[in-house]
């Protein structure tokens, strides 16, 4: 059996040992002989890799593990590449929280102004990555997940239109299961779901177990009293913290705004931004938190388990949500046709939507790709918001393309969630100070 082998970039990534576990957990369905890792940042990924090298060698090995900055050792003879990078690192992202709180606005990773700024980071780092890809190893396929998914998805449509790139995003999937487990599922992969949006911006339409039963009146009957949380907790690392219970839980006011669906988390952020505000500690956000919890103990145990030259009590965990990624892995290598929700361009996937924006639906994965399933036409509500944040997203990839600054103002002023153009102006005028090092120069 053909054994495959992956580059991860980042290395340096907090997701990166937990995705390194999962992996290994996997290789009955996922033969593995090869990981490296690439990163642009040595001294951070040094600490990641001499953890995992030791994991690896304690667990599986057979394995060749490499870590590298180097493209060409990194990017050759691979199968797969899987993308989480962080242009910026969490230093950016605190810029990105707290620049717009400043002016009362929602400060977010991936939605409104710090999610438009970090578009503008990120493209330039993940089309590098596709242009190592295709020069070193042409068939390979890269699986992204770098954020913000939907802009970076959008430049990848855009620039490099013919490269084998399937943006993810493990948003549904952690929502579907805590669906499946408020309808007393053990899994998600026991629902079979019709769903449309953009990343980070969805609705679903349809539930159904594998019989064909429709499970949408009783998750609604959940939602409307308790949003996405739960009795019994789910036992998973990243989305236990306060801040995500919160999300989880508003996730009831998302729903009532529109009952037909069943709404992604993100949504919040577009319809409720002032509530958001509302509970925001503008000198204390998300990537203090982060830096304060994730990265802190991720580092932490890698630097334990590399001094004392064993994984032995260990307290990294295995990010078996991520196993999504071996899911698309597996159907690109093995032709298995599951059904997964994909970041794919429209081209009709929703009919009465623009054929051109990257949106969020079922496809069929299989040796040649995703194709996506039709999801029919959405209704008046989901169009104007879409169409909304669609342009929103479109115009930061001109913008980054052009160097254009009208554009980028243009898109801030557009994004729900600003006010007005004169606040767009002043925010975007101290994310551009902030991000000198990373933007394109914009005229
Ligand atoms: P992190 O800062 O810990 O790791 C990112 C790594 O990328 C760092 O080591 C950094 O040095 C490296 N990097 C930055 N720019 C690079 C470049 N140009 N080339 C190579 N390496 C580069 O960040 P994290 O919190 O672990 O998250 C990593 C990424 O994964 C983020 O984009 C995050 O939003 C994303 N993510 C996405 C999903 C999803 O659902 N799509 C889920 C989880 C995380
Ligand atoms: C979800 C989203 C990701 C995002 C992450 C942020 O998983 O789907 O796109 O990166 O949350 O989580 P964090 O713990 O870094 O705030
Ligand atoms: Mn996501």
């Amino acid at each position: 059996m053909k054994k495959f082998s992956i580059v991860i970039a980042g290395g340096g990534s907090t997701f990166t040992p937990g995705i390194v576990l999962m992996l290994l957990d996997n290789l009955e369905r996922f033969p593995i002989r090869q990981i490296k890792f690439y990163d642009n940042l040595e001294e951070r990924q040094q600490q990641i890799a001499d953890a995992c090298e030791i994991i690896i060698r304690e667990r599986a090995p057979e394995i060749n593990f490499v870590a590298t900055t180097d493209p060409q050792t990194a990017f050759e003879d691979v199968d797969f590449l899987m993308a989480h990078i962080r242009v910026g690192l969490y230093a950016m992202r605190e810029q990105d929280e707290k620049i717009p709180l400043k002016y009362g606005v929602v400060g977010q990773e991936t939605c409104g102004p710090g999610g438009i700024a970090y578009g503008m980071r990120s493209i330039g780092g993940v089309l590098e990555l596709v242009d190592y890809m295709e020069k070193y190893s042409p068939d390979a396929w890269m699986l992204n997940y770098s954020n913000p998914a939907a802009i970076v998805a959008e430049a990848t449509r855009k620039l490099r239109p013919n490269s084998k790139i399937i943006n993810i995003c493990d948003m549904p999937v952690g929502i579907e299961e805590r669906m499946a487990k408020s309808v007393g599922l053990n899994s998600r992969k026991e629902m079979v779901v019709r769903y449309y949006g953009l990343n980070h911006f969805g609705w679903w339409t349809d539930i159904r177990d594998l019989e064909g039963n429709d499970l949408m009146p009783k998750i609604k009957e959940h939602v409307n009293k308790y949003g996405y949380s739960l009795q019994d907790e789910i036992e998973e690392s990243q989305h236990t913290d306060a801040s995500w219970m919160h999300t989880f839980a508003k996730a009831k006011d998302v729903y009532a705004v529109d009952p037909e669906t069943l709404p992604n988390t993100y949504l919040k952020y577009y319809l409720y931004p002032q509530d958001e505000v509302a509970h925001a500690n503008p000198e204390y956000t998300r990537a203090n938190e982060v830096m304060a919890g994730r990265e802190k103990h991720v580092f932490g145990e890698c630097n334990r388990i590399a001094e004392a030259g064993t994984a032995a009590g260990m307290t990294l965990e295995v990010d078996e949500h991520a196993s999504y990624i071996v899911d698309l892995a597996r159907a690109i290598a093995y032709n298995t046709h599951e059904r997964m929700l994909l970041i794919v361009p429209n081209e009709g996937a929703i009919v009465n939507f623009d054929e051109t924006a990257m949106v969020e639906v079922p496809c069929i994965v299989g040796a040649n790709g995703p194709e996506p399933l039709t999801q029919g036409k959405i209704p008046q509500f989901q169009k104007g918001l879409m169409e909304q944040q669609v342009s929103v997203e479109k115009l930061v990839v001109q913008a980054w393309e052009e160097g254009s600054y009208q554009k980028l103002w243009q898109a801030l002023t557009l994004s729900r969630i600003v006010p007005n153009a004169r606040v767009a102006r002043d925010i975007l005028d101290d994310l551009l100070e902030a991000n000198q090092e990373f933007w394109p120069t914009l005229k």
